[in-house]
C-alpha cells in the first residue's frame, strides 16, 4: 500500500517526462484542457481486412480449444537515445487483428476459447486519454500533441470489429484459470507477464490452486502456437491475394521511376543510393514502406547477395540488379528483382547470362503447380543453370552430380534458394514445419521464383567475359489448380522486353 502524498505522486509523474522537457507549471496544467472542440463522434470506417482477419481467428481458435492465445503487437524499438524506429506490428498480430500500417504499439490480441469466456476475441490497447490527462501534452509516446490523435476504445472497435479493452485489464485476463500460449518473440514484457502468470498458478503459496503446475502452459506450448500460426498463413484468401497484387502493381511504379532516373543516377555518383531513395519515396507514398531493405547492386556488387549498403556508382556498360518490393498499408509485400543494363542495352556476355537465368525461371514456373512440391521449383531452376554452366565449361562435374545432394558445386554461382513463401513477411511462414514449407504446393500459396547467376569479378574459374556479371530475375507467383499466375507480370523480364521497357520510359 502506497503512503505517498498527492505531491509525491505528482513529482514521480513529472520524473517520467524526458529530462530536457521543461516542467509544466500548475497554471499550464489548468489552462491546457480548456477550449477544445469535442472529438468527432463519427466512428471510423471498418477496415477492409475484417472478414479475412475474422476467418483467420476462427481457424486458430478451432486449433486450440479451451485455451487463451496471447498475440502481442510488439513495442517501439529504440534506434538511438530517445528516437525510435518506425513501428511495424508483429506479423502474427497483423494476421489475426487485421491492423496494418503502424498500429498499434503495445497492443495485445487475446483469443480466449475457454468454455466460460464471455467474449472470445479481445484487443487490449492503450486508448486515447482525455485532454485533461497529462498524456495529452506531456507524453511523447502516446500524447496527442506529440504523435497525433489516437483511437478511443469505441473507435478501435469500429475499425477492427473487435471488442476492445484498456491494456491495464490484460493482467486480469492472463491470471484467469486455463492454459495460456503466447507469441514469445513479439513483446518481451508480455511474454514475461505470461510466464509470471504461469509461475503464480504453479505456486501453492499464491492460493491460485495448488498443483496447477504446468496448467497454464509452457514455452514449448508457445512454440506450437508459432508453428500453427505460421502454417496457417501458407494459403492466401482472395483478399490477401489482392493485397499482394496491389503490392506488385505499386512496386512497378517504383521500378519505372528508378528506370526513368537511371541517367541522373549515373551522373550524380552514388547512383545505387539514388535508386534506393527513388524506390523508397514511392514505397512511402503508395504504401506503408519497403517490405525489406532494397538491394541496388551495380556491376560486381550484384554478386553480393544482400548488398544493401548501396553506395556504389553506376557505370554505363554494366548491369544493375535491383531487388525491391513495396509493402502496402495492410503490410503484404511484393518481392521483385530486375536486372537492367545501365545504358539500356545488354552486352553479348550479359545477354548470355541473363538468358540462362530467364530459362531457369521459366523451368521453375512450369513446376509451380498443384501436384508438385515446393522444393521442385528450386530443383527445376538449378538444373537449367547447371546445364548452362556445363555448356560454358565451368561445371567441374556432370549436371546430375552437381544437382545431387552430394554435389552442389553450382552453389559457387548461385548459393541461395529459388523460392520462398511470400505474404506479410517477405520470407513468410518461416516458423512452419519444414515438411510443410517445402512440401506439396497448394492453391492459394504465393511464392517467389528467383533464380540467379553470380560471377564475381575475382572468380578465376569463370570465362573472363562473364566476370563481374550478376543477374537475378525474381517474380511473385500464385499457385492455382492450373498454371501459376505471375502477380508481378506487369514488369517485363525478357531481354528484348526489358530493353524496350527502358527505351519507352526514357522516351516519355
Ligand atoms: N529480397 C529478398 C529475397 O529475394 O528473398
Ligand atoms: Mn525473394
Ligand atoms: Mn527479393
Amino acid at each position: 500500500m502506497s503512503t505517498s502524498t498527492d505531491g509525491q505522486i505528482a513529482a514521480a509523474e513529472e520524473q517520467k517526462v524526458p529530462k530536457r522537457q521543461t516542467p509544466f507549471s500548475q497554471a499550464f496544467r489548468e489552462f491546457i484542457p480548456q477550449g477544445w472542440e469535442p472529438y468527432d463522434s463519427t466512428p471510423p470506417a471498418p477496415l477492409a481486412s475484417i472478414p479475412s482477419a475474422t476467418a483467420h481467428r476462427d481457424a486458430l481458435a478451432g486449433a486450440f480449444p479451451g485455451e487463451r492465445l496471447v498475440i502481442p503487437a510488439g513495442t517501439l524499438v529504440r534506434r538511438n537515445n530517445d528516437c525510435d524506429h518506425p513501428f511495424r506490428p508483429h506479423t502474427t498480430f497483423v494476421y489475426y487483428s487485421g491492423l496494418g500500417t503502424d498500429r498499434e504499439p503495445n497492443a495485445v490480441l487475446v483469443i480466449d476459447t475457454t468454455p466460460d469466456a464471455p467474449v472470445r476475441d479481445v484487443l487490449y490497447f492503450k486508448p486515447r486519454a482525455p485532454r485533461t490527462d497529462r498524456e495529452f501534452y506531456a507524453d511523447p509516446t502516446y500524447g496527442e500533441m506529440w504523435v497525433g490523435k489516437r483511437e478511443s476504445l469505441e473507435e478501435m472497435s469500429a475499425m477492427t470489429g473487435l471488442v476492445c479493452r484498456d491494456i491495464s485489464e490484460l493482467d486480469a485476463a492472463l491470471a484467469a484459470p486455463g492454459p495460456l500460449r503466447v507469441i514469445r518473440d513479439a513483446d518481451p514484457a508480455v511474454t514475461a507477464r505470461v510466464d509470471a502468470a504461469r509461475a503464480d498458478a504453479a505456486d501453492p503459496g499464491k492460493g491460485l490452486g495448488a498443483g496447477e503446475a504446468g496448467s497454464k502452459g509452457s514455452a514449448a506450448d508457445d512454440e506450437q502456437l508459432d508453428v500453427v500460426s505460421s502454417d496457417a498463413r501458407f494459403c492466401k484468401d482472395a483478399w490477401e491475394v489482392e493485397q499482394l497484387r496491389d503490392a506488385c502493381r505499386k512496386s512497378k511504379v517504383g521500378f519505372e521511376a528508378m528506370i526513368a532516373d537511371l541517367p541522373t543516377a549515373v551522373e550524380k555518383g552514388r547512383g545505387e543510393r539514388w535508386m534506393e531513395g527513388i524506390f523508397g519515396l514511392h514505397a512511402r507514398h503508395l504504401g506503408n514502406n519497403v517490405g525489406y531493405g532494397s538491394i541496388c547492386a551495380a556491376g560486381d556488387h550484384a554478386n553480393t547477395l544482400h548488398w544493401v549498403r548501396n553506395d556504389g556508382d553506376l557505370h554505363p556498360g554494366e548491369l544493375i540488379l535491383i531487388d525491391a518490393g513495396i509493402e502496402v498499408d495492410s503490410l503484404y509485400t511484393a518481392d521483385i528483382t530486375r536486372t537492367f543494363p545501365i545504358n539500356g542495352t545488354f552486352s553479348p556476355a550479359q545477354r548470355k547470362v541473363y538468358q540462362a537465368v530467364y530459362e531457369a525461371q521459366e523451368a521453375a514456373a512450369a513446376v509451380a503447380t498443384v501436384g508438385h512440391d515446393h522444393k521442385e521449383i528450386h530443383q527445376a531452376a538449378i538444373r537449367v543453370i547447371c546445364e548452362y554452366l556445363a555448356e560454358w565449361g565451368i561445371l567441374p562435374v556432370s549436371v546430375d552430380e552437381a544437382v545431387s545432394p552430394e554435389g552442389g558445386q553450382f552453389r559457387r554461382w548461385m548459393v541461395h534458394g529459388t523460392s520462398h513463401h511470400l505474404g506479410l513477411d517477405v520470407h513468410d511462414c518461416s516458423q512452419a514445419r519444414r515438411e510443410d514449407y517445402s512440401g506439396p504446393l497448394r492453391a492459394g500459396m504465393v511464392v517467389s521464383n528467383e533464380p540467379g547467376i553470380y560471377f564475381k569479378s575475382t572468380d578465376l574459374l569463370v570465362p573472363e567475359e562473364f566476370r563481374g556479371i550478376g543477374v537475378r530475375i525474381e517474380d511473385d507467383i500464385l499457385i492455382t489448380d492450373g498454371p501459376c499466375q505471375w502477380l508481378s507480370e506487369d514488369c517485363p523480364r525478357q531481354i528484348d522486353e526489358v530493353e524496350a521497357w527502358m527505351r519507352e520510359i526514357w522516351a516519355r
